[in-house]
C-alpha cells in the first residue's frame, strides 16, 4: 500500500515538473491549467494524507519555473511567491474561517482584484527612475529583463510624483497582452503561414524573453502591478491605499476600459468586508470576465491591512494571507456538424467546423477554426464527432479533441482538398496551409476586397461585406481603384441601396482617402504581410525616403526597388515573406491600380509614433546641450511628456546643459530632480 502511495507521489511529481518545465520555462504548456491544478491538488492531498511522503524538493514546497540561462540571474531580495488556489465558494469559505481564527477576530477586512493571466515580474525603481527588472524565475532568483521591460507599451520608465515614494520601491505585477492584441496577432501569424499562439500569456511571456529587446518592443505588452516587494512606507500600510498609489503612478493595472487602454478606472477591485461580500465579488467578476480587457483566471483576495499580513506570514511557497478564487474551466461537449472549407484572401484554405450551438460563459458559438489541415489530422476531428471545446485565450473558441468513445463507426477520417473549392484549382502546400495559387480564384478576389475595405485596412466604414459581396458579383470589381469609382455607379434603382446609403458610402469613400502608407500596404492583401509586416515595410520606405513626406507616386519607386536584402534586414520579415512581397509589387496590374488610386486622391498622413513612457512627465531645459533644444524638446514630445519653460513645483525634471542659468537654483530650492545630459540619455 505505502509502496503504491509513494510511487503515485513520485509519479505525480513527475508529471508536475514536466509541465512546469513547459510552462515557466519553454511558455508553451501541454496541458490546460485546470489540469495542471488537479495534479497539484492530488500532491497536495496524498502529502497531507501520507506527511511522510513530503520532500523538500516537492513542487509543494517551491516556486515553479526556472532563471532562464540566456539573461543574467539574480536574486529577489525578498522571494517571489506563489498563491493557494482554490476552486469552490467551500475552500473560499475555509480560508476565509481560518484567518478569523488566526488573527483572533469576527472581521476581516480583504481586497479583492482579478487574477491576471500573465507573466510575473518584479519592477524595481529607485528615486523614480526604473532600473530593474525580474522575472520570477524560482522565486528567490529570477531572469534580468530590464532591457526588454523598458519597452513595454505605456509603462513609466520614470514616476511623475517621485518626491511622494519611498527612494526604493519594489513592486511586482503581471505582464499581459490584452485580448484583443492576442487575436490581432494570431490573425498575423496565420497570415504568414505561422503557427498561432496558444493563449495570450504565453505570448506574453515568449515576446518578454527574447534576447532582441527589439522583438520585446514590436509586441503590445503592458505591466500591470499588483502587491509590493519589501515596502518601507509610512503611508501605505494596507492594499488598498497600495492599489490607489499604483494608480496614481500610473503602474497599474485595474482602471482599463474596454479598448484595453488604460484609462479611467473601472471599479475592478475592491475592499469587502464580510464572507457574503467575497463571495458576491467571485460571482460579479465570473460574469464579467469575458468582457474585461485582459485574460483572468480567477480572483484574488488578500488581506488588506499589512500589518495582519505580516501577522499571518507565508507558508513554504505561498502567503497564508491570500488565495486565488479560480474560476471554472469554459470548456463544454458538443457536436461537429460538418467541416466546411473556407478560401481566404491569401488563397489560404481554412478548414471550419460547423459546430451544434453551445453556450460557454455566456457566448453561444456555432463554429471553430481548426486552423489547417495539419492541426485538423492531428487532432482527427470528423463531421459527426463529439468535441471538447474551450474558450481559452481570448474569444476565439478551440476544438481540443473528439472524444473517440462517443464516435460511431461510420465516421470518415477528414480528407483534406486536392482542388480549390471555390475555382478547382489544383491547390499547393505551403508549410502547414494548402493554399489556391490561382490569382482569378473569384473567392481569393471577393475576399481582397474585404478586406481591402475592412476596419484595419482602408477603413471604409460603410463599405460592408455584403455591398462588396454585391458590387464584385455585378462585375464592378475588378482592381483596387474601382472601389473609388463607385461613386459615379448609379446605385438608385438596386435594391436595398437608398440614397441615405449611397451618401454615406461616398463620404466613406472620401475618408478612407486619407491613410497611412502602412495600412496601404496591408490592404493589398500580399500573403505573408501582414498588419505588423506592413506597418514595418513602411518605417524602411519613410527610413529610404529620408522624410514623412510622401505620397503614393513618390512611394511607388521606393516599394519596388526595395531590396530583398533590405526586406530580411527588418525585424521578423522572413524570406518568405520578403519574396512574397517583391513578387507582388513585380506585378504590373498592381502597380497601375496603385498610380490609379494615387489619381483617385489617396494620400498619406504620418502616423504618430506610440511610446508615451514620458506622458505626464514635464521637463524643464537649461544650458547648452550637445544637440539642438528643439531636437531635444521632440525627442521628449514623441514620448509623451512636454517641456515647459519655467520651473514650478510641478516640473519633473531639469535637464541641465553647460552654463546653467538661475533655473538651476531654483530647481535645487524647489527639490526637482536634475537631470544631466547622460541621465537624459538612460531616461529616454
Ligand atoms: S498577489 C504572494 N495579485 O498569480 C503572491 N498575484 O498563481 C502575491 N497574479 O505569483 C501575488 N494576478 O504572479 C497577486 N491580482 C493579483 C494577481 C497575482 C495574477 C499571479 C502572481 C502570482 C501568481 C500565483
Amino acid at each position: 500500500m505505502k509502496k503504491s502511495i509513494s510511487k503515485k507521489i513520485q509519479d505525480l511529481k513527475k508529471q508536475i515538473r514536466r509541465h512546469d518545465h513547459f510552462y515557466y520555462n519553454l511558455d508553451e504548456p501541454e496541458i490546460t491549467d485546470y489540469k495542471y491544478d488537479q495534479l497539484f491538488k492530488q500532491l497536495l492531498d496524498l502529502e497531507n494524507q501520507y506527511p511522510e511522503f513530503k520532500t523538500k524538493d516537492s513542487p509543494s514546497q517551491k516556486v515553479p519555473g526556472q532563471a532562464l540561462e540566456k539573461f543574467k540571474k539574480e536574486a529577489h531580495s525578498q522571494p517571489m511567491l506563489s498563491l493557494q488556489n482554490s476552486y469552490s465558494q467551500k475552500d473560499i469559505q475555509a480560508f476565509y474561517k481560518r484567518l478569523l481564527k488566526l488573527l483572533n477576530t469576527k472581521s476581516l477586512t480583504c481586497f479583492v482584484e482579478p487574477k491576471l493571466d500573465g507573466m510575473a515580474v518584479e519592477l524595481i525603481y529607485k528615486k523614480g527612475i526604473l532600473i530593474k527588472a525580474l522575472t520570477r524565475g524560482d522565486g528567490k532568483i529570477g531572469e534580468n529583463i530590464t532591457d526588454n521591460i523598458k519597452t513595454l507599451r505605456g509603462l513609466p520608465l520614470v514616476l511623475k510624483d517621485s518626491k511622494s515614494i519611498p527612494p526604493l520601491l519594489e513592486v511586482r505585477g503581471e505582464v499581459v497582452i490584452f485580448k484583443k492584441d492576442f487575436e490581432k496577432i494570431n490573425r498575423e501569424q496565420e497570415e504568414r503561414g505561422l503557427a498561432r499562439f496558444a493563449n495570450p500569456r504565453n505570448l506574453a511571456a515568449g515576446s518578454l524573453r527574447q534576447l532582441d529587446p527589439k522583438v520585446t518592443a514590436s509586441r503590445p505588452l503592458y505591466c500591470l502591478i499588483h502587491s509590493s516587494g519589501p515596502m518601507k512606507d509610512d503611508k501605505i500600510k494596507t492594499q488598498e491605499k497600495f492599489i490607489k498609489t499604483m494608480q496614481s503612478l500610473s503602474l497599474t493595472s485595474f482602471c482599463i476600459d474596454r479598448q484595453g487602454q488604460l484609462k479611467a478606472p473601472l471599479k475592478l477591485c475592491r475592499l469587502t468586508h464580510s464572507l457574503k461580500d467575497l463571495l458576491k465579488y467571485y460571482e460579479q467578476m465570473l460574469k464579467l470576465r469575458h468582457q474585461l480587457p485582459f485574460e483572468t483566471d480567477g480572483i484574488v483576495i488578500k488581506v488588506n491591512d499589512f500589518e495582519q499580513q505580516r501577522v499571518l506570514g507565508s507558508i513554504a511557497r505561498s502567503p497564508r494571507w491570500a488565495i486565488a478564487g479560480k474560476f471554472p474551466p469554459e470548456q463544454g461537449i458538443t457536436q461537429v456538424q460538418d467541416i466546411r472549407l473556407q478560401v481566404g484572401r491569401t488563397g489560404v484554405i481554412t478548414p471550419v467546423a460547423t459546430l451544434k450551438p453551445i453556450s460557454l460563459s455566456g457566448v453561444w458559438i456555432r463554429q471553430a477554426s481548426l486552423h489547417n489541415f495539419q492541426d485538423l489530422s492531428r487532432k482527427d476531428i470528423r463531421a459527426g464527432d463529439f468535441v471538447l471545446i474551450q474558450r481559452a485565450g481570448g474569444v476565439i473558441p478551440e476544438l481540443i479533441k473528439p472524444l473517440k468513445n462517443k464516435r460511431k463507426k461510420r465516421l470518415k477520417a477528414f480528407v483534406p482538398p486536392k482542388h480549390c473549392p471555390a475555382c478547382h484549382n489544383p491547390l499547393k502546400r505551403q508549410g502547414d496551409y494548402l493554399v489556391c495559387p490561382s490569382i482569378k480564384c473569384p473567392a481569393v478576389r471577393e475576399n481582397k476586397f474585404i478586406h481591402f475595405a475592412s476596419k484595419s485596412a482602408m477603413n471604409i466604414a460603410f463599405l460592408g461585406k455584403k455591398s462588396l459581396k454585391k458590387f464584385y458579383e455585378w462585375g464592378w470589381l475588378n482592381s483596387y481603384s474601382d472601389i473609388y469609382d463607385l461613386k459615379d455607379r448609379s446605385l438608385k434603382d438596386k435594391k436595398g441601396f437608398g440614397e441615405k446609403s449611397y451618401n454615406l458610402l461616398v463620404q466613406s469613400l472620401e475618408e478612407s482617402k486619407k491613410t497611412e502608407l502602412s495600412r496601404l500596404i496591408f490592404s493589398l492583401g500580399i500573403p505573408l504581410i501582414g498588419e505588423q509586416t506592413a506597418q514595418k515595410i513602411s518605417e524602411k520606405i519613410y527610413e529610404l525616403h529620408g522624410n514623412r513626406n510622401l505620397n503614393i507616386k513618390k512611394a511607388l519607386p521606393l516599394l519596388q526597388n526595395i531590396t530583398q536584402e533590405e526586406l530580411e534586414a527588418i525585424t521578423d520579415i522572413g524570406p518568405l515573406a520578403a519574396q512574397s512581397f517583391q513578387s507582388a509589387l513585380g506585378n504590373e496590374d498592381l502597380i497601375g491600380d496603385l498610380q490609379k488610386l494615387h489619381e483617385r486622391g489617396l494620400h498619406f498622413i504620418p502616423k504618430p509614433k506610440t511610446d508615451l513612457s514620458l506622458k505626464g512627465v514635464t521637463f524643464v531645459i537649461t544650458g547648452a546641450l550637445p544637440e539642438p533644444r528643439e531636437k531635444v524638446k521632440k525627442q521628449i514630445e514623441e514620448k509623451g511628456g512636454r517641456v515647459s519653460s519655467q520651473i514650478s513645483q510641478k516640473i519633473n525634471f531639469l535637464l541641465v546643459g553647460e552654463n546653467p542659468g538661475s533655473k538651476k537654483k531654483k530647481a535645487l530650492e524647489l527639490n526637482i530632480k536634475i537631470l544631466n545630459w547622460q541621465d537624459f540619455l538612460k531616461i529616454i
